[in-house]
């Protein structure tokens, strides 16, 4: 029996970047646009991967806050690939009740996939087998940043005082926190750096780098980082001798 067996070392949350779509094509001579496509395959065998194995969370880092200054063909093309995906998949991910929901800053997007994204997310929304999140111009500082606006809205209001913010308060407003909190980040492509990822979500997570390039990630891949975390003593600062204990 593996150790990923045993439920209890199952993370519940995961996150992966998501990166080595553009050398996986350069490695074959073609242009960085065939790897992002090559890379849906992967999204869809670590989703499924996902709901075998019990993973509750998936939190996907498809496209930076400062992706955006990549080539302007190479962003078109991804709006393209994003726009061909929610089409495509949507009715899959529902019938696996997988909900669907986007994070990051989505004002950025023009209103028809603003429309399509908010479309999937309500149709998803009853669903409980898998919570996908999808991160669009998302960057982990303006996560941390608009939580603050929040709570800076609420002080103005007279709802709050500067002095009751604290850690769990913050944390509130930040995305995906009405979610199990984060126990495994992954990212794929050999860089070991967290790229403005979900920064205030990672204090605690077990870190897992794989030099296998996104679209050649599968559901092996997965099995094999849920055994390393499950290998992993988790011990808050705790001592290993009193995590023993409990
Ligand atoms: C990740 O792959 C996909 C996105 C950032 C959208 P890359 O495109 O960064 O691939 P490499 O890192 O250049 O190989
Ligand atoms: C991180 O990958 C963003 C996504 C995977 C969406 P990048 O390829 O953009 O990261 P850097 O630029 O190498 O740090
Ligand atoms: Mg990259």
């Amino acid at each position: 029996m593996t150790s990923s067996a045993d439920p209890a070392r199952i993370p519940r949350h995961i996150a992966i970047v998501m990166d080595g779509n553009g050398r996986w094509a350069k490695l074959r001579h073609r242009p960085r646009t065939f790897g992002h496509n090559a890379g849906r395959k992967a999204v869809r065998d670590v989703v499924e991967g996902c709901l075998r194995q019990g993973v509750k969370v998936l939190t996907l880092f498809a496209f930076s806050s400062e992706n955006w200054q990549r080539p302007q063909e190479e962003v078109g093309a991804l709006m393209e690939l994003f726009l061909r995906a929610l089409d495509k998949e949507v009715d899959e991910l529902h019938s696996n009740e997988v909900r669907l929901r986007f994070v990051g800053d989505l004002s950025a997007f023009d209103n028809g996939m603003r429309q399509r994204m908010t479309a999937a997310m309500a149709r998803t929304a009853g669903n409980d087998a898998l919570h996908l999140n999808v991160a669009m111009n998302y960057g982990g500082r303006w996560d941390i940043v608009q939580a603050a606006r929040k709570a800076a809205e609420s002080v103005a209001r007279g709802e709050l005082r500067a002095e009751e913010i604290d850690e769990a308060l913050l944390g509130h407003w930040m995305s995906l926190a009405d979610l199990p909190p984060l126990d495994l980040f992954i990212r794929t492509g050999g860089e070991c750096r967290v790229s403005n990822f979900l920064l205030w979500q990672l204090a605690y997570a077990e870190l897992h780098f794989t030099d296998t390039l996104w679209p050649d990630f599968d559901q092996a891949c997965l099995r094999s980082a849920i055994e390393d975390y499950a290998r992993r003593e988790r011990r808050f600062g705790r001592t290993g001798e009193q995590v023993a204990q409990r």
